[in-house]
């Protein structure tokens, strides 16, 4: 019944998904990077696959792979590129889901040769911000196209954090995980999310499997779209 319905709004539908790390050179064997693994972004391009949508996931560094062959899986690296693929596809899409972990900063400089260790007892990079690839694809939104940001926080005012990341980065949801909650966030198999909407409605759901969290994402897209 519900699964007839949500298949209903979403088949056909376009959909870009970011997910996974983001991979900073610093040199040819060096980068800044972070634990994400791209799972719970998986997740979601398989289960809105499932539900009949045509995903094109942008998918940083991981050893993962969506289980659905017709999910289009387009591999980047680096913040930049993934900035690129990812408006390549916004531009035909009716919802953009933006899960990736993208690093905030990269190297100034990037060498070209592996850099030597030195004699002395300190050295430190300069780092110049990365796009947000979020707040991009959000600005550049048109009246149909649905945008869906996730905001990870390690602090006790989560919630107005997320609140304050939907409305900077002009986003329709935003699916909060907190560290502080066990089981959620990177690196494991379950998370525990709220799902806030830009008019500021709350919908807690408890500790899951991401494969879970993911379907209750889709679930929630499909009613609010429909
Ligand atoms: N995001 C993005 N591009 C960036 C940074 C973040 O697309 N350069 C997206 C993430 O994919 C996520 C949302 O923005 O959907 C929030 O990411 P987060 O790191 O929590 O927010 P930031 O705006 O980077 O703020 P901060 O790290 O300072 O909390
Ligand atoms: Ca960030």
């Amino acid at each position: 019944e519900q699964n007839t319905s949500v298949c209903e709004v979403l088949r056909g539908k376009r959909v870009v998904i970011t997910a996974g790390p983001t991979y900073e050179e610093i040199d040819p064997v060096r980068f800044i990077g972070n634990h994400s693994t791209g799972l719970m972004g998986i997740e979601i391009a398989d289960a809105l696959s499932r539900a009949g949508a045509q995903v094109d996931l942008v998918l940083g560094p991981s050893h993962l792979k969506p289980q659905c062959s017709n999910v289009i899986v387009h591999s980047v690296k680096s913040a930049l590129e993934m900035l690129d693929e990812a408006e390549k596809y916004f531009e035909s899409a009716d919802i953009a889901i933006m899960s990736a972990a993208v690093a905030d900063y990269r190297p100034k400089l990037v060498s070209s040769e592996k850099i030597k260790r030195e004699k002395t007892t300190e050295m430190s990079i300069e780092l110049v911000a990365n796009p947000d690839i979020a707040a991009t694809l959000g600005q550049k939104k048109s009246a149909g196209q649905f945008v869906v940001g996730f905001a990870l926080e390690t602090a006790k005012n989560a919630v107005e954090e997320a609140k304050r990341k939907i409305v900077s980065k002009n986003l329709d949801a935003i699916v909060l995980n907190t560290l502080a909650d066990e089981g959620a966030g990177f690196g494991g198999t379950t998370n525990k999310v709220t799902i806030i909407e830009k008019n500021g409605v709350q919908h807690p759901y408890p500790l899951k499997s991401k494969r879970q969290v993911a379907e209750d994402l889709v679930s929630f897209i499909a009613e609010t779209l429909k």
